[in-house]
């Protein structure tokens, strides 16, 4: 059992094809929906949400950093001498994160044979995993919450404004949506 356990908990998540369900992203107007979405994307071990992060992200770490804190953290990492990312604030680095792995790897988790200079983790924006702007920041939201921090990230507040963006890149997330008015 523990044998089937180690190598499922192994698989790179790209044979995971599936759009994933979709919700109306526009009713994701408060902090506390960010925090439930969030968490629901993130999900646990026993039980990786959309977002598969617990596959790598264990909370007894192994092959990816743990994120329990991370938003404690984050705003270390960009004062790192190899950081060359774009990120000002620790949020702005949790978000590059998903959008952009290779943009900083922590030091000893790149993949093999890069000396660090790419990131085994799947860009998020992207399929399989497929996270739309507000999904990505509601996963951040889940972390704020998760380690006693306020949620500073934003809510939608104007559908159409907020998910313009995202509408045209991020398909799969944005199917169930309909022109307001
Ligand atoms: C296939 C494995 C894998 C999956 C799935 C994955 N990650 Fe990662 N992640 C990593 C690895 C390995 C690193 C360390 C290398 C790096 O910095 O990119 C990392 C780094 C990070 C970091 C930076 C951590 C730090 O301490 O600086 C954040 C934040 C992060 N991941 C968030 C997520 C979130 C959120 C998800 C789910 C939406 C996710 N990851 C899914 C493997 C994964």
């Amino acid at each position: 059992m523990m044998m089937i356990f180690a190598v499922a908990s192994n698989v790179v998540p790209q044979a995971i094809g599936e759009p994933p369900p979709v919700i109306d992203l526009r009713s994701i107007d408060t902090v506390d929906k960010m925090v439930e979405l969030g968490g629901e994307i993130f999900g646990s071990e026993a039980e990786p949400g959309r977002g598969k992060c617990p596959m790598c992200h264990r909370r007894i770490g192994g092959r990816a950093p743990v994120l329990d804190g991370v938003t404690n953290r984050a705003a270390t990492r960009i004062k790192d001498p190899r950081y060359k990312g774009h990120a000002k604030t620790g949020i702005e680095y949790i978000e590059e994160s998903e959008e952009c792995p290779s943009c900083f790897v922590v030091a000893g988790f790149g993949k093999p044979g890069t000396n660090d200079a790419v990131s085994p983790m799947p860009v998020t924006v992207n399929p399989p995993i497929y996270l739309s702007a507000i999904e990505r920041d509601s996963v951040i939201a889940f972390f704020q919450d998760r380690d006693g921090n306020d949620v500073t990230v934003k809510p939608i507040t104007d559908p159409e404004k907020d998910l313009r963006w995202d509408k045209e890149k991020y398909k799969y997330s944005f199917k169930g949506l309909k022109p307001k008015g």
